[in-house]
């Protein structure tokens, strides 16, 4: 049966998180090189991307490529970057033909300017889509970006552009690289790892965690329908009483 129907476009998580994790786990299943998963992960990228806009959620925020990434083997690394502009060109008509707006997050600067080029041309292309905002955080880590964000409000404070007392959370929020996209609703992790490791700490302060064993290369558009039906089973309460929410 496709779960698909079982969804309710009432309450549809606005922001899913993914954390892409088992790439490497699935090849050597099958006896296969590293690359090989990663190869396979960017079809379910593609697939999920797809499903995502195609439901009616208005932001995806794929973990593609972390700070501590930059430390596997140089070659997995120049692997991965291969695979980003490849899909990059390999995508484009399809973010135009489902109104999809490409977005990053992360110290975009670290990557090679090949990798660079290639982001800027699809990020400019897409710039007018509206239907969804698909963010591939890379060369992304949490805590560089939240010091990053201390970094420009303590040199506004320093130049009297803020006071600290009007620090707040909309202030934060503005500083970090998410600042024109909403919290996240769910967060998704494959692969049977329980860690959020260094992904979205701020942003994620009230989503729901959904995690699978399924490997990455293996996730399909039913996966990513079994996580939103169990999004929508949770009561979200938000530090409220069972009652208060009724
Ligand atoms: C985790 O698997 C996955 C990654 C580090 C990278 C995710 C990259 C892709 C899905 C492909 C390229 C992405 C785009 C956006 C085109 P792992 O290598 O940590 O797996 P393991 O834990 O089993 O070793």
């Amino acid at each position: 049966m496709d779960l698909k129907n079982e969804i309710n476009n009432d309450n549809l998580p606005q922001h899913i998180a993914i954390i892409m994790d088992g790439n490497g786990r699935w090849a050597k299943k099958q006896g296969m090189l590293r690359a090989f998963g990663h190869e396979n992960g960017t079809k379910s990228v593609q697939t999920t991307v797809e499903s995502c806009a195609k439901i009616g959620i208005k932001n995806l925020t794929l973990y593609a490529f972390s700070t501590e990434n930059w430390n596997r083997p140089k070659i997995e690394v120049d692997t991965l970057m291969k695979l980003l502009i490849s899909s990059l060109k390999k995508e484009l008509n399809t973010l135009m033909k489902n109104d999809i707006r490409l977005n990053t997050i992360g110290n975009i600067e670290k990557l090679p300017s090949s990798a660079q080029k290639q982001l800027l041309e699809v990020i400019n292309k897409t710039k007018d889509n509206t239907r969804m905002t698909l963010t591939l955080a890379l060369s992304y880590g949490s805590r560089e970006e939240l010091i990053s964000a201390v970094k420009k409000i303590t040199s506004k404070v320093k130049n009297n552009i803020i006071s600290i007392d009007a620090i707040d959370e909309a202030i934060i929020n503005e500083h970090l690289y998410t600042q024109n996209l909403p919290d996240v609703d769910l967060l998704i992790r494959t692969s049977g790892e329980h860690r959020i490791s260094n992904f979205l700490l701020w942003q994620i302060a009230y989503a729901e965690l959904y995690f699978t064993e399924v490997l990455w290369p293996d996730f399909t558009e039913q996966h990513l329908y079994e996580a939103i039906i169990s999004y929508q089973k949770r009561e979200r309460r938000f530090g409220k009483t069972s009652e208060q929410i009724k």
